[in-house]
């Protein structure tokens, strides 16, 4: 088993480059079997998810190859089989094959998707708007059955921004008979994404981006090839190691736009920030204030950055104060950082964070993906060594963070352990 070694107390410098985005890859790797052309994907990020995602194609005889960081997806003999049950339950976003599954084959039957240590992860609105598709939902015994003879477009409210359900009712709509409205729909870019490369397939989305997407349902889609955006956690988490550790860092390959909430949150923390278009300065060698953040839907903070700033704001002096709007039970890194020597106090959905001098390097593990990243963080600051445990977590989500760490100074290493 293998686990990250940390040596904290070195300030971060030099630069990096940002890979795609693998909550814009996930669904758009799922709506490539809305058409029987081969769809590629370039500058793919080879993670974990993906190749799961992609193995959960293969299940239903998706023809996928994966050359570098190209992936070639040849769905022209699908199968309306059951997707492997073993894998849906292992990724929660193999749940984004529905959509498409019952768009192209108008029924499919699959493992309900386990919850995850963030959360239960709920599917009913999912349901909610392909049963307004006109489907006939059955639920039982772990898994849910779908069948739809004809999908009607409709109007769909959903009572919770929820992003997964977003993007599968849209991916749902696009072969649907008329126009499908998604009311008070998710606005993250990794929908505007789905949207760009649906409407390149010849898909007719308006509004993507808004809480009002616009879905007129077409005949038929073409295969594309495609290049999907930047991961905006992902920088995001660069930029508060820069910050944590008082270095000056550059980060290549970004959209500006997408980091606007970050920005502004480490900004007002004291983090200077300079933009140089695709590309950003992050300067951490400034005297910090404590700040409070409450993650929302996107252009909210992002809930997938709590953990990271929380790691952050541990070692600034005075109270700082996170409400997670977001999931139930995304404070698992408390507990980890709480080991470290951080001062913590849990009630409810908020952290009531008293800043420390110092982070003690210890033995932690990590309990989902964003809480790897953040104990990472957390040591790079820390006096002596971390070691962090569970690093599956971390590499669901992140291309070699141990090596474009260790390109920007750390001293962080893979160790094998018994
Ligand atoms: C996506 O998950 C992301 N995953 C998550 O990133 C991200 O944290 C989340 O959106 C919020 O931004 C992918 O894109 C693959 P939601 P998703 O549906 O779609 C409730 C990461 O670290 N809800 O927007 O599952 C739900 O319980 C991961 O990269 C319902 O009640 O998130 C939650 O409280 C973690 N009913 C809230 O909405 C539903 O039918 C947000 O969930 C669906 C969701």
């Amino acid at each position: 088993m293998k686990e990250i070694l940390v040596k904290g107390g070195r300030r971060l410098n030099g630069e990096i480059d940002i890979s795609s985005a693998k909550n814009a890859v996930l669904p758009i790797i799922a709506c490539s079997m809305l058409c029987e052309e081969t769809c590629v994907i370039n500058k793919a990020p080879l993670l974990k998810d993906v190749f799961v995602i992609c193995d959960v194609l293969r299940s239903v005889n998706s023809n996928i190859t994966i050359e570098k960081d190209r992936i070639v997806i040849d769905n022209s003999n699908l199968k309306n089989i059951e997707p492997d049950s073993e894998l849906v339950k292992k990724m929660r976003a193999s749940f984004l094959v529905m959509g498409p599954m019952i768009s192209r084959f108008g029924k499919f039957r699959i493992s309900l998707p386990g919850g995850c240590n963030i959360g239960t992860r709920p599917i009913d609105l999912h349901l909610k708007g392909f049963s307004a598709l006109g489907a006939e939902i059955k639920l039982g015994h772990g898994y849910v059955e779908v069948c739809a003879n004809k999908l009607i477009g409709n109007r769909i409210y959903l009572d919770f921004p929820s992003v997964g359900a977003t993007e599968n009712i849209m991916m749902a709509a696009i072969l649907a008979e008329g126009e499908t409205t998604i009311e008070n729909a998710a606005g993250e870019p990794e929908i505007q994404d789905l949207a760009n490369f649906l409407n390149s397939m010849g898909a007719k989305i308006s509004g993507a981006g808004t809480d009002n997407i616009k879905i007129q349902g077409v005949k038929k889609l073409r295969g594309i090839e495609y290049t999907p955006i930047p991961d905006r956690i992902e920088a995001g988490t660069y930029m508060v190691g820069a910050a944590i550790t008082k270095g000056k860092i550059r980060i290549n390959g970004i959209k500006e736009e997408h980091l606007k909430p970050i920005i502004a949150k480490l900004r007002e923390l004291g983090v200077y920030i300079e933009s140089l278009g695709d590309s950003i300065i992050v300067d951490g060698d400034r005297e910090f204030n404590p700040i409070d953040i409450k993650t929302m839907p996107y252009p909210g903070f992002p809930t997938d950055m709590q953990a990271q700033m929380m790691s952050l704001l541990c070692t600034i002096k005075g109270t700082s104060l996170i409400t997670e709007t977001i999931f139930e039970n995304r404070f698992m890194h408390v507990g980890e950082l709480k080991r470290m020597g951080a001062n913590i106090k849990i009630d409810g959905r908020c952290a009531v964070i008293e800043g420390v001098d110092v982070l003690t390097g210890c033995d932690v593990k990590a309990t989902d993906l964003r809480a790897g990243a953040a104990l990472i963080i957390a040591a790079l600051a820390g006096e002596g060594y971390t070691k962090v445990g569970n690093i599956y977590h971390i590499e669901r989500g992140y291309v070699d963070i141990d090596g474009k760490f260790r390109k920007l100074g750390a001293n962080i290493e893979r160790v094998e352990v018994e």
